[in-house]
């Protein structure tokens, strides 16, 4: 199989562990900066550059893009889509999961667990928004946040009100969730590959935080999820449409309660924690549907220039 891993540094752990495990595995792989690939859109036909040559005949495209790259990231990915290209992680599918109010909506439409969630836009109906949410304690997050950055605790029902405010200011899109207190500061990350949970973690926050994220200092080891846990990653990567993805998880009085489902889920916590080879599973992966014709029906597809 030809594949592309777009990502802009191949220095990055997660990039050099499915560079090295295509390549175990007999495939030939190119990394590309997708703010380095460039494109033609035309009727008659879509092309691709990268660099000044020509983008063709690649089976498969893995992407790996950054929050700050989401939209041009995406374009490129999309583009690799009409040309014919598979990807586990579709540019829409990518799209839907970044987007944390979009991504409750759905999820709570397939009635799976999420903690309540508010979501509104004028200062006048904030008192009844929160009333619609219940007590304090609250957690105010951006809607494209990431990393646990642009996550707070509110403990009071002035401080919730103040942060609302703050960030209405900033033109700042967040969301307003309940608290789970019980969840005591840990999460469980599932890593979902084509359909199964290959591995999972549970993170712990550091002392004094809420926040479990490695990136603020939190802790992780290898844990079993039980079968509802796994059930909730996997019913969730599949309705966003992800064959691959990191589902956060907390535990809850009422079950499993999705925080977050992440198109482009690290690779180096997970792997340490849990000794598996998850970049070999999501190359084996990728190859099979690499092999499998293209799905994409249109003018112009076959034609690359
Ligand atoms: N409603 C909540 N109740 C309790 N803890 C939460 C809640 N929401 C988030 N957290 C904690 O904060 C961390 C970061 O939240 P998350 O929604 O995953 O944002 P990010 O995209 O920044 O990682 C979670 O991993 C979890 O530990
Ligand atoms: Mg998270």
């Amino acid at each position: 199989m030809k594949l592309a891993i777009l990502s802009r540094n191949g220095k990055l752990y997660s990039t050099r562990r499915l560079v090295e495990a295509a390549r175990e595995r007999g495939h030939s792989v190119r990394v590309l900066d997708p703010l380095r690939c460039y494109m033609r859109i035309a009727s008659d036909g879509f092309a691709m550059h990268h660099q000044g040559r020509p983008l063709t005949g690649y089976h498969a495209v893995i992407p790996r893009i950054g929050a700050s790259v989401t939209r041009y990231g995406t374009a490129v990915l999309r583009q690799f889509e009409l040309m014919g290209t598979f990807t586990p992680n579709p540019s829409d599918s990518i799209l839907k999961a970044r987007d944390k109010l979009r991504c409750h909506q759905l999820l709570a439409a397939q009635g799976l667990g999420l903690p309540a969630t508010v979501f509104g836009d004028n200062p006048d109906d904030t008192s009844d928004l929160l009333a619609m949410l219940g007590p304090t304690p609250h957690v105010i997050k951006l809607n494209e946040g990431t990393q646990g950055a642009g996550v707070m605790l509110t403990e009071k029902l002035s401080a919730s009100r103040s942060v609302i405010e703050a960030l209405r200011g900033l033109y700042a899109n967040f969301l307003v969730q309940e608290f789970v207190a019980e969840a005591k500061g840990a999460d469980l990350r599932c890593f979902v590959v084509g359909g199964k949970v290959v591995a999972t973690m549970k993170r712990q926050a550091p002392k004094g935080d809420f926040r479990s994220n490695l990136h603020r200092g939190g802790t992780a080891k290898a844990v079993t999820a039980t079968a509802a846990e796994e059930d909730t990653a996997i019913r969730a990567a599949k309705l966003l449409g992800l064959g691959v993805a990191g589902v956060d998880l907390i535990r809850s009085q009422r079950g499993p309660l999705i925080l977050e489902v992440n198109a482009s889920p690290g690779l180096e916590g997970i792997e340490a924690a849990s000794g598996v080879d998850i970049a070999g599973s999501i190359i084996e992966c990728v190859a099979i549907g690499g092999k499998k014709p293209t799905t994409h029906a249109g003018r112009g597809l076959l034609r690359q220039a």
